[in-house]
């Protein structure tokens, strides 16, 4: 139960027992979930997320990282959230792995990183750089699926675990789905390698190379 609501209830409490009641029967509030709303377009929804207070990230952030790009993009790429850079530059993808991901959107897709549009589940940079609590991840899900919506890509580029995982809800590991097409929402879903983690494992660069090439082999 949110912590709103146990104090509503003791204080409801106080107000019975003060009556004199010593029974109370105990009834089921179900928990409400904290009311969102979501615009319905890429201006509106920027400005409610870059004032959004939903989850602890907020108060670590420097910026908040929205995502950028070209708003009818074929493709998309979807990270897991923002880094000290990005937090910093209140970019996407900015950073080693950033200068990484734009190399192979220019060299393998043969685009412009202004053609895609690049996101991230999270838009507030954990501490540390690690991994978003599921409850991060699932407080700000509503927004990267509003912006998947709004821009209707062709082909989504879930980078890593992470993104893979609270896109799809699907718990294998990218090593296992990474380059398989899959439906999803109107597009096609391809799972990939993160580029940090690209940087940190060479031997992977090979296999998200052939990923990419279904990417190109789509548009
Ligand atoms: N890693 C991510 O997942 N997203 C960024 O924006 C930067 C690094």
């Amino acid at each position: 139960m949110l912590k709103l609501e146990t104090l509503k209830m003791l204080q409801e409490l106080y107000i019975y027992r003060s009556f004199g009641f010593t029974y109370y029967k105990k009834r089921d509030i179900a928990p409400q979930k904290p009311h969102i709303s979501i615009p319905n377009n890429m201006n509106e929804l920027k400005k409610s997320v870059l004032g959004c207070f939903l989850c602890d990230l907020c108060k670590m952030r420097k910026n908040v990282v929205f995502g950028e790009g070209n708003l009818h993009a074929k493709v998309m790429f979807i990270g897991e959230g923002p880094g000290a850079y990005e937090d910093i530059q209140a970019r996407p993808f900015v950073g080693n792995a950033g200068v990484l991901l734009t190399k192979i959107i220019e060299n393998v897709l043969n685009l412009k990183r202004d053609d895609v549009y690049i996101a991230n589940i999270v838009k507030c940079r954990p501490p540390e750089n690690r991994v978003p609590t599921p409850k991060e991840a699932n407080m700000c899900k509503p927004y990267i699926l509003k912006q998947i919506e709004l821009i209707s890509p062709h082909i989504i580029v879930a980078l890593g675990n992470t993104s893979y995982h609270y896109l799809t809800g699907d718990e294998r590991g990218i090593t296992k789905v990474h380059g398989e097409i899959m439906e999803y929402k109107n597009a096609k879903l391809i799972p990939t390698f993160h580029p940090s983690y690209l940087l940190r494992n060479e031997s992977s660069k090979k296999d998200a190379y052939q990923d990419m090439l279904k990417v190109k082999a789509l548009l």
